[in-house]
């Protein structure tokens, strides 16, 4: 392969927490204590990528706010998979000039997948002048130093050259939550899947070192954490650019074997790779939970083809047959896309019928998003948006019939629920997942935040089960 693995070397991880060292000294030395406020759009990877940014902020001395009006600084980590939340972060930005206005010392950062668009890098640079500094996923490592800079020259900072990917190792983490945690095992996708722009802004497929991914795992069910989800854009690759000889399904089995009470997830598998050997270690593991997220994307071979997905609807449908096999109780998830360029009725029928015959506990569907620069977009694309929302508006009509009757079938059950957090649902004032990632309503005590616990379920509904302790 002609990519070559760049590592950041643990010295200039050091120089960052140096400089960061600095800021905090100055910031004491002057008793002032600023607040940021870390916006994240997107995926789990950059929800991830926040809790390293949160945690080089907290070391700069800062606090923290939800408040626009109450900031010091503002970080909006950014996603370009569809023109939409492309949309959406530039309404964002642009309406932070009211902020700035109030507040002359704001400094506002703009990072993530779609800063590295050159396109958008080029946009924010003419039009949204209220951005002081811009980097991509591949700086995020030196945000420090980049900080650091666009505060003390009051110039404009823009980091954004293209880059296939780093992989920095030891930055600083403020994890979002206690119960559950992100943990990236690999970073970047070579699949180019013809609509996506992942593989242009986020790098090649770089695996973190085994050791390091353990080591990580290790910290986390020590420091109590109890649902730890891998993460990478397609982990059934996890280990084939290292030469460490460990595939995705031994990393599994390695966490399984450090000691404690955790569940095991992981997000996302591309059915290309998802091999017998995966789905038998999932079986075999007790810690891994049921469920796997499995984006089909399409149910027509037409369209699979055209989307460079390398699988068709008969290897698909076997993964699920044997996944379901080997642990009858699995959990199905996956993503579809409706008017992918080309896409006929007849096409659009195959997905509908492969819904039917698979039955998905839940499904996410976008219509597609030409995004510039990827083969689709250039592609002949004759359906109107209107005869797409049609289709969409059924399909999803469906998709929740399904998840609904899927959903009741729980109704009367006792199922071991991970209790996470505190919801908002009238009576509920807890939420739990089931082993196969399920919602449930709870009414019960705060601390059971972080227990297993035996529920019955009463009730459900599309989206969630409703239980009893
Ligand atoms: N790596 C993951 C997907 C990451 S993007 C995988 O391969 O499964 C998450 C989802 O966004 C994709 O599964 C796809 O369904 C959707 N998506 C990506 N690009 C899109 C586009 N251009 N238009 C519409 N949906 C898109
Ligand atoms: Fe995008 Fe395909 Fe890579 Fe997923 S596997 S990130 S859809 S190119
Ligand atoms: Fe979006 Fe980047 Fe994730 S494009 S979906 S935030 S990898």
């Amino acid at each position: 392969m002609a990519y070559k693995r760049i590592e950041i070397p643990a010295g200039e991880i050091d120089r960052q927490r140096e400089i960061c060292a600095r800021i905090r000294a100055r910031l004491e030395s002057s008793g002032e204590r600023p607040l940021a406020l870390v916006d994240t759009y997107g995926c789990q990877q950059n929800e991830a990528d926040s809790e390293a940014l949160r945690g080089y902020i907290e070391l700069m001395g800062f606090g923290f706010t939800d408040d626009e009006n109450e900031a010091d600084l503002i970080v909006v980590n950014t996603c370009a998979v569809r023109a939409h939340a492309e949309m959406r972060v530039l309404g964002n930005v642009g309406a932070l000039v009211h902020a700035k206005a109030r507040n002359p010392h704001l400094l506002v950062a703009v990072c993530g997948c779609m800063a590295q668009r050159p396109q958008m890098a080029e946009k924010l640079k003419k039009s949204f002048r209220v951005v002081d500094l811009v980097f991509g996923p591949h700086e995020l490592w030196r945000f420090p130093e980049l900080y650091e800079r666009a505060r003390s020259t009051q110039k404009r900072v823009f980091e954004v050259s293209p880059c296939e990917g780093v992989v920095a190792e030891g930055l600083p983490e403020r994890r979002g939550d206690s119960v559950k945690a992100w943990l990236s095992i690999m970073y970047g996708c070579n699949n180019f899947c013809t609509y996506c722009i992942v593989p242009y802004v986020r790098g090649r497929e770089r695996s973190r070192r085994f050791d390091d991914v353990l080591a990580e795992a290790r910290e986390l069910v020590a420091a109590g954490y109890r649902d730890i989800t891998l993460l990478g854009q397609n982990v059934n690759s996890y280990g084939r650019d290292l030469d460490e000889g460990h595939d995705f399904a031994d990393l599994i089995r390695a966490i399984n074997d450090i000691p404690g009470d955790f569940l095991i997830r992981f997000m996302t598998s591309h059915p290309r790779d998802a091999t017998e050997k995966l789905f038998r270690t999932m079986a075999e593991c007790e810690k891994c939970a049921r469920h796997i997220h499995l984006p089909v994307q399409s149910g027509s071979d037409r369209v699979l083809k055209a989307m460079n997905r390398h699988y068709d609807r008969a290897k698909y449908l076997e993964e699920v047959r044997l996944a379901r096999e080997l642990m009858p109780d699995i959990v199905l998830t996956t993503d579809i896309i409706v008017g992918f360029p080309g896409e006929t009725a007849e096409d659009f029928a195959d997905t509908l019928s492969l819904v039917e015959e698979v039955r998905y506990d839940a499904m996410f569907t976008f219509i597609f998003s030409p995004r510039e620069g990827t083969p689709a977009a250039r592609m002949p694309d004759p359906v109107s948006r209107d005869e797409k929302q049609v289709w969409f508006d059924e399909l999803v009509e469906r998709a929740n019939a399904i998840s609904a009757e899927k959903h009741a079938g729980y109704i009367g059950r006792t199922v071991r629920v991970l209790v996470d957090g505190e919801g908002r649902r009238g009576e509920c004032n807890l939420t739990a997942r089931t082993n196969g990632g399920r919602l449930v309503h709870l009414k019960g005590d705060r601390e059971n935040i972080g227990r297993f616990l035996d529920v019955k379920i009463t009730d459900g509904n599309t989206w969630a089960l409703y239980g009893e302790i």
